[in-house]
């Protein structure tokens, strides 16, 4: 499980900073009713192409997803910025629990 405190600092900070950066990324707001998807769901659409089912894959330089030891900030940090070759990722989640889901699924792949 992940540490609730820390999870909910990072993403004020992401709903902070997503208002004036112009990119067209909003602050979460899923429709009434929405029902968040599964990390392993997001995982199999958006991330697979770099690093695979199992996260072992590392296309184009991507990390091995196994042995990553970020934490939830730096996680949620990396999906809003990326990094190298990592293009940003943010987009594709519509709510918090989103990204809480996936922070869980990548946590799950680990050894
Ligand atoms: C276009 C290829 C690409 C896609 C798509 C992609 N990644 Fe990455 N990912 C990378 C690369 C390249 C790195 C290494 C970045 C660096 O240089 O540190 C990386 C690194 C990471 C890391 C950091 C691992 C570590 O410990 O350093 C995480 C976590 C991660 N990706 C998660 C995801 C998730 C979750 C998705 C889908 C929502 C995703 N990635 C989609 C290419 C990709």
């Amino acid at each position: 499980m992940i540490k609730k405190g820390v999870f909910i600092a990072a993403v004020s900070l992401f709903s902070f900073s997503s208002c004036g950066d112009g990119g067209g990324q909003q602050p979460f707001n899923p429709p009434k009713g929405y029902k968040s998807r599964s990390g392993k769901l997001i995982y199999s659409k958006h991330c697979t192409s770099c690093h695979g089912d199992n996260g072992k894959l590392g296309s184009g330089g991507a990390k091995d997803l196994t042995v990553s030891r970020m934490d939830s900030t730096e996680i949620v940090d990396i999906l809003r910025n990326g990094k190298n070759g990592m293009p940003r990722q943010i987009q594709y989640f519509k709510s918090d629990e989103e990204v809480e889901n996936m922070i869980d699924h990548l946590k799950s792949m680990r050894k």
